[in-house]
């Protein structure tokens, strides 16, 4: 009979999770060509709920604008100058994991280049021999929101299927190159996201679509069997470590009421995003999504061969980011993902995420039921704004939701659920993907830049860094 943990076990990895585009700089260094985040400006402090929006006119405007300190993410928090003394933080940390991304633009700076830039390799090779040598298994994810912009103004972005071949062999060299150092890749960040995070995942300017839908699940079709090329080159490298993964938002509804109109309508929205990882995992469209194709008249094009790889080609594991959960109440939310009710027993944050771990048990189960293979918790956190007092950061609203995080985490790798990993994210404080200010902070570490990146960039561990430290130090035992 299998072995049921008591508790976390022994090689549980604690970790950790930052990408590219978010924490790296280095903006105009070794031949890094422009991608989407590049040029994001931060939203302003009234308009904290909206995200960064670009439409086609301002991307040719800002692609000419020198002016970096309008633009977060072109110097994040210098990562890519400052990583060997901030991974000796996270050795001491104790951390066993660090998920990173790659930036495409660094390897390959137009998406399109017959050769790819030395430079960006070597930048890569550096940091993952560090982050080994600081006691961590890198985890990788292959895109993480950072479509080169050629990609989008030469082929239209993920629409096109030429985007496919691209994308493949970016991925295929990184796994090529690096799979006897990184057993765990990722994909692309949030497959599920697009139609909150449209033009970061597809690259597609809402404005020139015809017909929305149709754009966007063609678009994500082609994701979908560029991931499937990409697991089918990684079974020719005969590492029976090696694991491809993809990942989800953890966008899992409950109903608000008993009332069966909500209940009906939540699992509706679950069926939504489950999608995604039906198709990756089980390895074919399900019979609700192309009801709901009919319906909405939206017709895909795909292949018998594609319907083959697809089939064949499946994700191993599943990874999750997971912030907060949410209530359907069928009065006033509908299918539309951004629709949603909140629990007032949750405390919301000023961008109106509500906090709340004990879900968690919850969603793992039911992906683990679904779909019998390893998870991964790849992102979890929560963004405040902070401040430093005396040099110290008491963000005790962090401890407290990764206490019930790991309480809910706890009792379902007690029911059996495979858990491979949790990331922290971040590590550091960096730079909101979704709004741009650095002023969301989301570390254990503080990092003292503002919006503009003006700061010294120190770095300061919270006390949520001590916590956790002894979290890892005890093994998931002492939560207090
Ligand atoms: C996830 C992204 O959606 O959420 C991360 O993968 C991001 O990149 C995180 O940082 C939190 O969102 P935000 O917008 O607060 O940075």
């Amino acid at each position: 009979m299998k072995e049921i943990s008591d508790g976390f076990p022994i090689d549980f990895m604690f970790g950790a999770g930052l990408s590219a585009p978010q924490s790296e700089g280095g903006f105009r260094e070794h031949g890094k060509g422009i991608s989407i985040p590049d040029l994001h400006k931060a939203v302003l402090p009234n308009n904290r709920k909206e995200h960064c929006k670009l439409n086609k006119e301002n991307v040719l405007e800002y692609m000419r604008d020198n002016c970096d300190e309008n633009y977060p993410k072109r110097f994040g928090i210098d990562f890519y100058h400052t990583y060997p003394q901030d991974l000796q933080m996270l050795n001491k940390l104790g951390l066993r994991c660090l998920r990173i991304s790659i930036a495409w633009t660094r390897i390959f700076p137009n998406g399109d280049d017959e050769e790819p830039n030395n430079e960006g390799l070597l930048f890569y090779d550096r940091l993952l021999d560090e982050i080994i040598s600081n006691g961590m298994k890198p985890i990788i994810t292959i895109s993480h929101y950072d479509l080169p912009i050629q990609i989008v103004l030469k082929y239209g972005g993920w629409i096109n299927p030429k985007v496919i071949e691209l994308y493949v062999k970016y991925a295929n060299l990184l796994i090529e190159r690096y799979h006897k150092k990184v057993k765990h890749w990722i994909c692309m960040n949030q497959i599920n996201l697009l139609f909150f995070e449209m033009f970061p995942s597809i690259g597609i300017f809402k404005e020139d679509c015809e017909d929305y839908e149709q754009t966007c699940y063609q678009a994500i079709h082609h994701q979908f069997i560029a991931c499937a090329k990409v697991k089918k080159f990684a079974s020719t490298l005969n590492d029976p470590a090696l694991a491809i993964g993809t990942m989800l938002a953890d966008c899992l509804t409950y109903p608000y009421s008993y009332k069966p109109k909500d209940v009906l309508l939540s699992q509706k929205r679950n069926q939504m995003q489950f999608y995604f990882s039906d198709v990756q995992i089980r390895g074919e469209y399900p019979g609700y999504i192309l009801r709901y194709f009919k319906d909405k008249g939206i017709q895909i094009q795909i292949s018998e061969e594609e319907e083959k790889l697809l089939k064949e080609y499946t994700m191993d594991f599943l990874a999750l980011s997971y912030y907060y959960t949410m209530a359907i109440n069928s009065e006033k939310d509908t299918l539309e993902p951004s629709t949603f009710t909140i629990n007032p027993d949750f405390k919301m944050n000023e961008w109106g995420w509500p906090h709340d771990g004990k879900l968690l048990r919850k969603n793992l189960t039911d992906y683990y039921d679904r779909y019998n293979c390893p998870l991964m918790i790849a992102e979890c956190g929560i963004g405040e704004l902070e401040e430093l007092e005396n040099n110290k950061v008491h963000d005790i609203e962090r401890i407290n939701f990764y206490r019930e995080c790991f309480e809910s985490l706890k009792l379902a790798l007690e029911d059996g659920v495979d858990v491979l990993a949790f990331c922290a994210w971040s590590p550091f404080d960096i730079v909101s993907s979704g709004s741009g200010e650095m002023s969301k902070r989301y570390g254990l570490i503080y990092v003292d830049y503002n919006d503009k990146g003006e700061g010294s960039g120190k770095r300061i561990e919270k006390d949520s860094y001590t916590w956790y430290q002894k979290v890892i130090r005890s093994n998931g035992k002492d939560l207090e």
